[in-house]
């Protein structure tokens, strides 16, 4: 028989000869901890996994003490699954009614009388237990549809699927490779969501969407005071990944001295906030995903060998889309359910020519290309099979007007171009440039030029914001 694991509970209490009775009662039913400040209490839930504080409101009046209600903010907003029981003296009525408002799931007024106190605490941990479950089942059931979500019959991707069932059950650290939208974080999530951390959470972050600067104190977190502006410690995502996995997408944008950090934590699984000193260990996953052929960045010196072989321990390669052969209608016909379902349509397939040549295009952006041309068809259409035109296949396709010359004909194409990226990317100007290969600044340049609004690429509450 399974042993049910006792409730964790926290009492922050400055009265050592309370906290001692409260110990010897309640330690038959929880797992008690104790603090007598309000910095004992953080460190302890720094590093247990507590369910319940009860918390003295009048704790610390000693002046250099921050105060309860303080504490309880901060429980609140740092461990927000954590129930609050704030602890009060008969005149603090008022205070009490404060802290429920902050989010205290009850109070309780001195003098203690044990048993009904302990029946408070079972009646919060049966909400805890409550909550807990159902989060629990509600990651089940998102981690179950994206699973699901990882559509494909090629042999390639077949292929893929076994490297991932026999990977996510390990800690192997993972490279997955291929062209923008090929679903790499999609695989990400199925390798986290298939391994023994899928209770724990999945923290992804795009190395090239955060500039160099920020982008350490946002890995390994800082502490207050670090720089300017840091006004108070701040967690990193390597820490929130604690129990879990992390994913650095566009790992090849790490600059030398992060890779140089990444590194030593892929040796050590442990690291230093900026501005601090301690040594801190986690337990977390990595997985990392780049667009680029790493090996190039290698061979030009941007990209540290000795990280490559660390990252590569088991590398996935994701195919482009116009390798994948059936596959491509296969998702198309995916994609156009899920957008008759979310669009209340009722567009029944694609006509012969349209499916002719989704076989035949090279499909530069993928699957996310894909994706998006259904649901612009599916929004816009009226027919009941999609046509070229339908899937944005109709004359942009063809050949530019012959008449203004040359130049005119490739400032044609390159309107095309700025066009069909900025579609591709919901406007999102860093990764349509780095579709584009240009600098943001250019392609802001070439916005001008040609008269383009990025807003109008914007697809409502499926865009990002850069
Ligand atoms: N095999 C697939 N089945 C269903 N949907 C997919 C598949 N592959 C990708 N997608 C969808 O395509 C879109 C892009 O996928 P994803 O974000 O995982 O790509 P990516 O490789 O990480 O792209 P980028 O390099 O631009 O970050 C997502 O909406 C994802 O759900
Ligand atoms: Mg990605």
């Amino acid at each position: 028989m399974q042993m049910e694991k006792k409730t964790a509970l926290l009492i922050v209490e400055d009265d050592l000869e309370l906290r001692r009775q409260l110990r010897w009662a309640l330690e038959d039913d929880f797992n008690v901890f104790e603090a007598s400040s309000a910095e004992e209490a953080l460190s302890v839930l720094m590093s247990e996994f507590i369910d319940i504080v009860t918390l003295d409101i009048s704790l610390g009046t000693s002046q250099d003490d921050r105060s309860g209600m303080e504490l309880l903010r901060h429980i609140q907003e740092t461990y927000p699954e954590v129930k609050v029981i704030m602890v009060t003296g008969h005149s603090e009525r008022e205070l009490a009614i404060e802290a429920i408002g902050c989010g205290a799931i009850d109070y309780y007024e001195k003098p203690i009388d044990l048993p009904e106190f302990r029946i408070v605490l079972q009646r919060a941990a049966y909400v805890q237990s409550l909550e807990k479950e159902n989060r629990r089942l509600a990651r089940l059931l998102a981690e179950q549809s994206q699973l699901e979500r990882i559509i494909g019959n090629s042999p390639q991707m077949l292929e893929v699927f076994d490297v991932i069932k026999k990977v996510a059950p390990t800690d192997a650290t993972v490279l997955i490779t291929g062209e923008s939208g090929t679903g790499k974080e999609l695989v990400a999530r199925a390798l986290h969501s298939l391994s023994p951390r899928q209770q724990g959470p999945f923290v992804a972050i795009n190395c090239g969407a955060i500039p160099d600067t920020l982008l350490e104190s946002e890995l390994f977190g800082h502490e207050k005071g670090a720089f300017t502006g840091a006004h108070a410690r701040k967690l990193g995502k390597f820490e929130i990944a604690n129990g879990g996995t992390i994913f650095l997408d566009e790992i090849a944008e790490l600059s030398p001295s992060l890779q140089v950090k990444i590194l030593r934590f892929l040796e050590s699984r442990s690291f230093e906030r900026v501005g601090g000193n301690e040594t801190i260990r986690v337990n977390v996953r990595f997985i990392a995903a780049t667009n680029r052929k790493l090996e190039e960045n290698i061979h030009d010196g941007s990209f540290r060998e000795d990280l490559y072989y660390r990252l590569s321990v088991i590398q996935i390669h994701l195919p482009p889309l116009r390798d994948r052969g059936d596959d491509i209608v296969l998702l198309a016909n995916h994609f156009l359910r899920l957008y008759n379902q979310q669009f209340k349509k009722r567009i029944w397939g694609f006509s012969d020519s349209c499916v002719q040549i989704m076989k035949r295009y090279r499909w530069p952006g993928n699957v996310r290309e894909l994706e998006n041309r259904v649901k612009r068809a599916v929004i816009l259409s009226s027919n009941k099979y999609l046509s070229p035109e339908d899937m944005g296949f109709g004359s942009a396709q063809g050949t530019p007007k012959y008449d203004g010359g040359l130049r005119a004909a490739l400032d044609e194409v390159e309107k095309r171009m700025v066009e069909h990226a900025l579609s591709l990317y919901d406007g999102n100007i860093s990764k349509a440039s780095a579709f584009l290969k240009v600098s943001r600044a250019h392609l802001y340049d070439l916005l001008k030029k040609h008269g383009l609004e990025r807003q109008n690429f914007r697809k409502g509450k499926f865009c990002e914001t850069n």
